[in-house]
């Protein structure tokens, strides 16, 4: 690697490094859902966005991550109630839970949370207005849910509940997922 390259790497965040995807060119767009346990919602969106970048053919163009503002499951997988609704849907939801943290402001592009309560916790964490401007309402990305605010915790309801869940951000990925192209992430 010449002078020139190693200054490139130093320069740009988020760019894909020699031999770390599929195509050694492109910029990685880097996308952290938060909710409150990160065993229900945000494993899910985390879940369901990977499938959409995989079915799209765009998986190596994206960093896919999902957070808890609090820590009580960290290690633990989602919750098995939200497992079995994904299955339904042709989804492994797998991923371990772990916290959130202001580190990760560095490393993501897009912090999408589920409600204003997870908005003003990851807001308290910010270091400038950039880190805030990262954050966004995953909801906001919702098309076919109009009035809907929030994706309500399922954690304290029924199984009819964890599948509105998932009937939102299924929307709200597939939402997401749109603006980014539109935009060219
Ligand atoms: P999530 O749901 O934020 O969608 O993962 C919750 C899971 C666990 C708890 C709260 C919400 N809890 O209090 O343990």
């Amino acid at each position: 690697m010449n002078k020139q390259q190693q200054q490139e790497i130093v320069s740009t965040p988020h760019t894909r490094r020699e031999g770390q995807g599929k195509e050694s060119e492109g910029r990685v767009t880097s996308l952290l859902f938060i909710c409150l346990g990160n065993i229900c919602r945000s494993p899910a969106a985390e879940g369901v966005m990977r499938h959409i970048v995989e079915r799209e053919g765009c998986d190596a163009d994206f960093l896919i991550d999902s957070a808890g503002i609090g820590g009580w499951h960290v290690g633990q997988l989602p919750d098995h109630r939200m497992r079995r609704r994904g299955a339904a849907r042709g989804y492994d939801f797998c991923s371990r839970a772990r916290q959130f943290s202001a580190a990760d402001f560095q490393r993501f592009d897009m912090i999408l949370v589920m409600d204003r309560e997870n908005y003003y916790d990851v807001k308290r964490l910010a270091h400038n207005s950039d880190d805030v401007q990262k954050i966004k309402m995953l909801p906001d990305f919702m098309t076919r849910h109009p009035g809907q605010p929030t994706i309500p915790d399922p954690y304290y309801g029924d199984i009819a509940d964890f599948d509105f869940a998932l009937d939102l951000i299924e929307d709200a990925c597939e939402g997401l997922f749109a603006y980014l192209c539109a935009n060219n992430h």
